[in-house]
């Protein structure tokens, strides 16, 4: 299966009750063939909207944060969120429909074989990267698991609610940069 059928399939997908109350799936924006992929949490009312992730207020902070590494989310990454469709009044997705959704996701990955993940935020890091992670503790760090680095970071919603933790997002940011000079071929 090509990314294009892939992307047809999952927004038929009705497979969790996300799919009874969502807009539009946000199945993911940018360049299926990019080595560095970000990971968030799920669709917020805007990306519901639009169908695609970070698109709200988030989103604008997400896309300067990109733009001081010289990434851009219709170039050189792809930037998925774990659970596809909104959940209502922006709760969190529960553990079962995360569990389901997460079928989307990792066939993504296997189609994407991306060198470097990004989770932005805890609810994604901790799915992704170990349910121990903590995000205060562990921001920026590259953990290796079958042959992909993986790294997490603030939610920009974390950094739009705490201004104060925007120095140590821009540290992972460009700790990110430094890690695509060194392992990726085809970013910059
Ligand atoms: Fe399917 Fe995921 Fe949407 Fe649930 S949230 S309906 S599993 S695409
Ligand atoms: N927050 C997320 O985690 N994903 C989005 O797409 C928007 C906001």
């Amino acid at each position: 299966m090509n990314w294009q059928e892939l992307e047809t399939q999952c927004k038929q997908c009705m497979a969790c009750d996300l799919g009874a109350t969502r807009k539009n799936l946000v199945f993911g924006v940018g360049n299926p063939e990019a080595e560095v992929l970000f990971i968030g949490e799920g669709p917020g009312e805007q990306e519901d909207l639009r169908g695609e992730p970070f698109v709200g207020r988030s989103g604008q902070l997400l896309d300067k944060y990109l733009a001081a590494i010289d990434l851009d989310r219709h170039k050189n990454i792809y930037i998925a969120n774990m659970v596809k469709c909104r959940p209502p009044g922006n709760r969190d997705p529960k553990p079962e429909e995360q569990d389901v959704c997460l079928r989307w996701l990792t066939r993504q990955v296997k189609l994407m074989r991306p060198k470097i993940i990004v989770c932005l935020g805890r609810i994604s890091a901790q799915r992704i990267i170990g349910k121990d992670f903590k995000v205060t503790r562990e921001h920026g760090k590259f953990h290796e698991h079958n042959g992909i680095l993986r790294m997490g970071t603030y939610h920009p919603a974390m950094l739009l609610r705490n201004p104060n933790l925007k120095p140590e997002a821009l540290e992972d940011f460009l700790a990110l940069r430094d890690k695509i000079k060194e392992v990726c071929e085809r970013t910059y």
